[in-house]
């Protein structure tokens, strides 16, 4: 299937399911207003890999924590490949040292925005195409 739509109903903020898409896992995550928080207090200066990539947005955007999220109003929303940009395992959620997602192969840490802080892998977890086709509806490709 070259789209898939994800049904997200039932989501509360803190909440996160993993959608399959395209044979990987999609992580769809509506995050607390801490979790943004926390994200959007982080200075670009700090970040290992500065790049958004985010596929909905411009390949040279920066890795600011609207352009990793679905974006305005829906900040709250974050959808990325589930798959550690080091050597591909799937990250656990709400781990790791900067309560985001951890991969427990290699030891990657990613913050609440899905970007890489620690450890080996290279670049932010990735934004697949994704666009909202209701409130509670995400369309993933
Ligand atoms: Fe994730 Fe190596 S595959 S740290």
């Amino acid at each position: 299937l070259a789209s898939i739509e994800v049904d997200v109903s039932s989501l509360t903020p803190g909440m996160s399911l993993t959608a399959k898409w395209r044979g990987k896992p999609v992580f769809i995550r509506n995050r607390t207003e801490q979790e943004v928080e926390e994200a959007k207090a982080v200075a670009l200066a700090d970040l290992k890999d500065p790049v958004a990539r985010n596929a909905n947005i411009a390949p040279d955007a920066q890795a600011t924590d609207i352009d990793r999220s679905a974006g305005e109003g829906k900040e709250n929303w974050i959808v990325m490949i589930g798959s550690c940009t080091h050597l591909g395992c799937v990250p656990l959620g709400q781990a790791g040292d900067f309560g985001g997602w951890f991969c427990p192969c290699h030891g990657s840490h990613y913050d609440t925005a899905g970007r890489i802080r620690k450890g080996p892998a290279p670049e932010n977890l990735a934004v697949p195409t994704f666009s909202f086709v209701s409130d509670t509806v995400i369309k993933i490709g």
